[in-house]
């Protein structure tokens, strides 16, 4: 969580620096702030809120400013204010730090500071970074340089070498006023090169305006940038050459297109973005798959005897649908684990069991972990990933990329059904290849590709299920029922209407409610059913019938053309048919309009939840 910038070039620093925080403000909004380089010192202005408020304290900017770090904060140490808001200058006034990440020996290293006289103002663990870099910098002795390393340069290095955690940081010294460092362990850090500039960022949405040409830190690197260039070196000292990379997202792909939110934009994204993320791999003539980020793992993974997907909150349903796609199609044992949990289980791993992560953003921390607790076990590990170039791209043994372009809004959308999409493609493929016949394997290509056109026809619904948000809006409590399929689409309507709209909500296996959730049922409550057509149909309408008769709101996702069951609902959302193993990438889409609606009606900042954050990279 949070978002670093830096700026070093020619340009005035504030505005970029601040039109860069808004690019990253879904990282985490609660407080901002910014330092500048300014007449052989150092000048902060930060303040509690978003970028917003930050806008409110700032001087005009000055053309001769043109050195800066920025930062939006997401709180881990310390409550969201002033005092705790980034950048933090050490106790000389010389450092100042922007950071993203959580050092886990902060509390020995602020005792020992302490010890030593240091004054500390926030109770960030950040404060730790600026004051330790600060003491080493006026204490270290000049003998310890190594040749053409500066003192700023040393006294970094040596700080990083003694953190315990992660960390994404900008680093200024007021008495080095052409001089930026980055560095960075477990936290995104980039590097964009522009002509005669340069602007680092936890996010290359900060970074595109500017250049579409960036290095990406590993762990453990950092950047030493001046007006003359940059090189880069381990924070042990040790030279490393860095290849520029292309950043492949334009600017007007985050913008927001007419559109009031990023999330509705991301919504209505969908039947674009999912042809995107099928163009090129489907090929309808040879009834073909090609996924070529995986080619050479598909032997093993066609042998496979195990497979797990890992992944954190909407991605975790995404992977509950490949479990149950995998199962089907190619009949190969899955499971569907919380990243956090997988982390620290004792998972078995043998030979061919395969681990697939699955995450949008490509940082979040615990997926992270969980990539590298299965490789040490000797996992094949692969990535199901959106963010190009992100951690967990890199750390995985190869990949599927999404390739739906920047997922802005903190409630994911168009990521899901790009995800759902990549794990069918998987199974038809490894189905395929096991026993699933040719004409099969055809037959699923052909609804596969046709999935995209059918959310169209949902999206024209979004008036109606405004009209379906608005009748139920003041209910506090709201239950999401599915089957098969369609019981990890109930998981993830429930999730959307919680993250956005503060309504409490559960999902369920239609079927569970009979033990327990029953009780909660009181008159009026909203009951969403997903009773599309197929196997469990009569099933569900059992369901819908036992909630009916205990008062229950009844709100169904139902298939075209089926006549019957609008009788048994107080509210009617249709889906186009389509084969039960790929609704979830349809149904899926009246639960995000709903829960959009909802967030929208009562009064939410949809895009920015509270407490929420985009890519959580901390544990
Ligand atoms: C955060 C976001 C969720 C997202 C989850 C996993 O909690 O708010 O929308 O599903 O992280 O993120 P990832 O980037 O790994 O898919």
């Amino acid at each position: 969580m949070c978002g670093i910038v830096a700026y070093l070039g020619k340009k005035p620093a504030q505005p970029i620096l601040v039109e860069s925080l808004k690019r990253l403000e879904y990282r985490g909004y609660d407080s901002a702030g910014i330092a500048l380089l300014r007449d052989g010192g150092i000048s902060v202005k930060k303040t509690s809120g978003r970028i917003a408020a930050l806008e409110q304290i700032l001087d005009a900017p000055r053309n001769v400013d043109t050195v800066g770090i920025g930062h939006t904060r997401w709180a881990t140490h310390g409550v969201p204010n002033t005092v705790n808001a980034h950048p933090h200058v050490d106790y000389t006034g010389k450092i100042a730090v922007v950071h993203n990440g959580i050092i886990e020996n902060y509390s020995t290293l602020k005792t020992w500071l302490q010890s030593e006289g240091v004054a500390f103002l926030s109770e960030t663990d950040t404060e730790v970074i600026s004051n330790l870099i600060g003491y080493l910098y006026c204490n270290g002795d000049p003998s310890d340089r190594c040749g053409g390393q500066s003192q700023f340069e040393w006294a970094v290095q040596q700080a990083l070498q003694k953190l315990h955690g992660t960390f994404g940081v900008a680093i200024l010294c007021s008495d080095c006023p052409d001089t930026i460092i980055g560095a960075k362990r477990g936290s995104p850090l980039i590097l964009g090169v522009g002509n005669g500039e340069y602007i680092l960022a936890s996010d290359a949405a900060a970074i595109v305006e500017h250049t579409t040409q960036a290095i990406y830190l590993a762990d453990n690197e950092m950047v030493t940038v001046g007006s003359g260039g940059f090189n880069t070196k381990t924070i042990n000292n040790v030279v490393v050459a860095k290849d520029l990379t292309q950043i492949e997202f334009s600017l007007d792909q985050i913008e927001l297109g007419g559109f009031e939110h990023h999330m509705l934009k991301e919504i209505f994204e969908q039947p674009e973005s999912l042809s995107t993320c099928l163009g090129g791999r489907i090929n309808k003539q040879c009834g073909k798959i090609m996924l070529g980020g995986i080619a050479d793992h598909l032997r093993d993974l066609t042998q496979a005897k195990h497979i797990i997907f890992t992944a954190c909150g909407t991605a975790f349903h995404a992977g509950l649908v490949g479990e149950f796609l995998l199962e089907h199609l190619a009949r190969i044992p899955a499971e569907t684990e919380y990243a956090s949990e997988f982390r620290y289980r004792n998972p078995i791993i043998s030979d061919s069991t395969i681990v697939i992560a699955i995450s949008q953003s490509g940082e979040t921390a615990d997926t992270l972990a969980a990539v590298e607790q299965a490789k040490e076990r000797g996992a094949t590990v692969l990535g199901i990933v959106n963010v190009v170039g992100s951690s967990i791209a890199r750390a995985t043994d190869a990949g599927i990329y999404l390739h739906v372009g920047p997922e802005i809004g903190v409630a994911s959308t168009k990521a899901f059904t790009a995800q759902v999409a990549v794990l069918s493609m998987l199974a038809i493929e490894l189905g395929r290849r096991r026993h699933v016949s040719s004409d099969e394997a055809a037959r699923c290509i052909d609804e596969l590709s046709q999935i995209p056109e059918k959310i169209n026809t949902i999206l024209e619904q979004s008036n109606h299920i405004r009209d379906i948000a608005a009748a139920n809006v003041d209910r506090e409590n709201w239950l999401f029922l599915g089957r098969g399929f369609n019981y990890p689409v109930a998981l993830e309507g429930a999730l959307k209407l919680k993250e956005i709209s503060y309504i409490h909500a559960e999902g369920l296996p239609a079927a569970e409610m009979k033990h327990g959730p029953i009780a909660l049922i009181v008159d009026g409550m909203p009951a969403v059913f997903i009773a599309t057509a197929g196997p469990q149909y009569d099933k569900i309408m059992g369901n819908i019938e036992e909630v009916k008769a205990r008062g229950g709101k009844i709100i169904v996702v139902a298939t075209e053309g089926d006549n019957e069951i609008g009788r048994h609902a107080d509210h009617l959302i249709t889906i186009p048919d389509a084969p039960e193993l790929f609704q979830p990438m349809l149904t899926v889409i009246p639960l995000q309009l709903l829960a959009y609606h909802a967030a929208v009606l009562r009064g939410h900042d949809v895009d920015k939840p509270r407490n929420l954050a985009k890519s959580v990279t901390v544990e």
